[in-house]
């Protein structure tokens, strides 16, 4: 199996850990039959790609089964960059995309990573119009591969409200995650994300309040410890995360 290193992508901090790991436990209340996880959000920015890959980061250290995150953002993700993902031999990427087109077998896209028990289908270069693949049955078939090799596999895509790539994505999934930015995204348009994700059919599974100034003495903590870390912690406003994950 080829391999990806993950370069840059320091520790949390405590709290926001923690909060990771409430999501997390609550996912797993959802049942065994959840195995596919969708993680989407109305809007860019909300924090999707950043939970995917915590989320993804903190099953493989404590689970026992193997968990794989795949990559659909697929016009727009900034992952390979932001975590200085590179390919241990060195050899050129193969994503999900190649797998799509009929240019590589789901074995070549899967990739084992240097976090022990995770692994990746990156998105290996960004494509303009991804439609055409995400409403190709293997697409369908690709995740079900997936579900059937590993215990759990976190989806990334790009925001329902832009694109119709999350709602294709969503119809092939055990459940959703809506990601909701604090102070940020209206209430009717988290409103309106929910509804298009019950035109699914595929369980909208919680949602999670990211980035909420939560002003407990945990995050006065990590902000003063971790006001400039590479996630861009602020003084400013605390970056945490809660969630209501779970049915
Ligand atoms: N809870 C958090 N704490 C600290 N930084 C965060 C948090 N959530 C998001 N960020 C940061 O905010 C920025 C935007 O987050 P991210 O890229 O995950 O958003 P996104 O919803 O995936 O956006 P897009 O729709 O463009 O893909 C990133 O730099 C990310 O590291
Ligand atoms: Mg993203």
């Amino acid at each position: 199996m080829r391999e990806l290193i993950i370069h840059n992508m320091p520790e949390l901090p405590f709290a926001a850990a923690e909060a990771l790991n409430q999501l997390r436990i609550n996912l797993g209340f959802c049942g065994d039959q959840i195995r596919t996880i969708m993680m989407t959000s109305s809007v860019p920015n909300e924090g999707k790609s950043f939970l995917t890959i915590q989320l993804w980061r903190q099953m493989a250290q404590v689970g026992s089964s193997p968990v794989l995150l795949i990559d659909c953002d697929f016009r727009n993700s900034e992952m390979r960059r932001k975590y200085s993902i590179r390919s241990a031999s060195g050899e050129k990427l193969m994503g999900a995309a190649h797998h799509l087109a009929g240019k590589a077998n789901i074995q070549n896209v899967i990739y084992k990573t240097n976090i022990p028990n995770g692994y990746m289908i990156p998105v290996a270069s960004t494509i303009a119009n991804p439609t055409i693949l995400l409403e190709n049955p293997r697409f369908a078939q690709m995740v079900a591969y997936c579900a059937g090799q590993f215990g759990t596999v976190l989806i990334d895509t790009p925001p329902l409200c832009s694109v119709a790539d999350g709602l294709n994505i969503a119809r092939s999934c055990d459940g959703t995650v809506l990601v909701v930015r604090s102070g940020s995204t209206s209430r009717r348009l988290v409103q309106h994300s929910a509804q298009l994700l019950r035109r699914t059919e595929t369980p909208l599974l919680g949602m999670v309040l990211n980035r909420a100034d939560t002003g407990s003495r945990a995050s006065a903590y990590y902000q003063r410890y971790y006001g400039s870390n590479d996630y861009g912690y602020g003084r400013s406003h605390s970056h945490n995360t809660s969630s209501n994950g779970g049915t």
